[in-house]
């Protein structure tokens, strides 16, 4: 099939950013690619937030678009998880090839820590010739900062954005140097944070946001508040520490 078609008859994928959740956040672009999609691949987790995304997704979709769900493993084996993606790839890449137009959602900004760019990459590979547009959407930590009016980065900060299940040391070592930081993926480690940033004395410039955009979102800027709460606190969560060098 490939290489008989001349490029206008391939389709192209979208890979939409929905942002955090509320179907408002969205671009206009993104907005419209929705309306007007035909096909929507929807990854799911675990962690359940793909019902807020599909709120989202059905917010905009025509109710004769076929939605095709994809339960995307959180395996860290690279290997199982590039065996995945392929898979997803390649029925995508099928429908690329057979001239339709397929659209990826991915919650917040398309091409920070989603699993869109684990589609990208396989995708390249099956076809390096696919038509792709990416649009942008609002991130979450945008979001996070937006409700608590902490600005991100001020003057000639440096901001950096760290997935906290690594090693606390990083964070550590990111606060001492002076700019903003971003907690993301907090998860389980939320306790050893809390107890870090006191450590360090930043807990008083650090804003603690969870399910932002949803409607149980959760706002803390007293992170003592969040002492001995659930383990599953900080799931879906992030905590900005606002630099102290402008
Ligand atoms: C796989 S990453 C996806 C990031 C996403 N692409 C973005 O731009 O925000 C998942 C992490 O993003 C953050 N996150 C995503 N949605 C969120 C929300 N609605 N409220 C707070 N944090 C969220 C959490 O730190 C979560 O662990």
């Amino acid at each position: 099939m490939t290489g008989t078609r001349d490029e206008k008859s391939t389709g192209t994928l979208y890979g939409i950013g929905v942002g955090p959740g509320d179907p408002e956040l969205l671009t206009l672009k993104a907005a419209r690619i929705l309306s007007n999609s035909r096909c929507i691949y929807l990854p799911t987790s675990r962690l359940s937030t793909q019902s807020y995304v599909t709120e989202v997704v059905q917010h905009y979709a025509d109710d004769e678009c076929e939605i095709c769900l994809v339960t995307f493993s959180l395996t860290n084996d690279r290997e199982q998880r590039q065996e995945h993606w392929q898979q997803t790839a390649g029925e995508i890449a099928e429908r690329l090839r057979a001239g339709q137009d397929v659209t990826f959602v991915t919650l917040g900004d398309t091409l920070l820590y989603s699993t869109y760019i684990y589609l990208l990459r396989a995708l390249r590979k099956q076809l390096p010739e696919a038509k792709i547009e990416t649009v942008p959407g609002i991130s979450s930590f945008s979001l996070a900062a937006a409700l608590t009016n902490i600005p991100l980065g001020e003057g000639l900060q440096p901001l950096q954005v760290i997935p906290a299940a690594n090693d606390l040391g990083i964070i550590e070592v990111a606060i001492a140097s002076g700019g903003g930081v971003v907690l993301m993926k907090i998860g389980r480690s939320l306790q050893d944070i809390i107890t870090l940033l006191d450590r360090v004395d930043a807990l008083d410039r650090s804003v603690f946001v969870s399910r932002s955009g949803l409607p149980d979102q959760r706002v803390e800027t007293n992170l003592k508040r969040l002492r001995g709460a659930d383990e599953k606190a900080g799931n879906l969560a992030v905590i900005i520490v606002q630099g102290t060098e402008t």
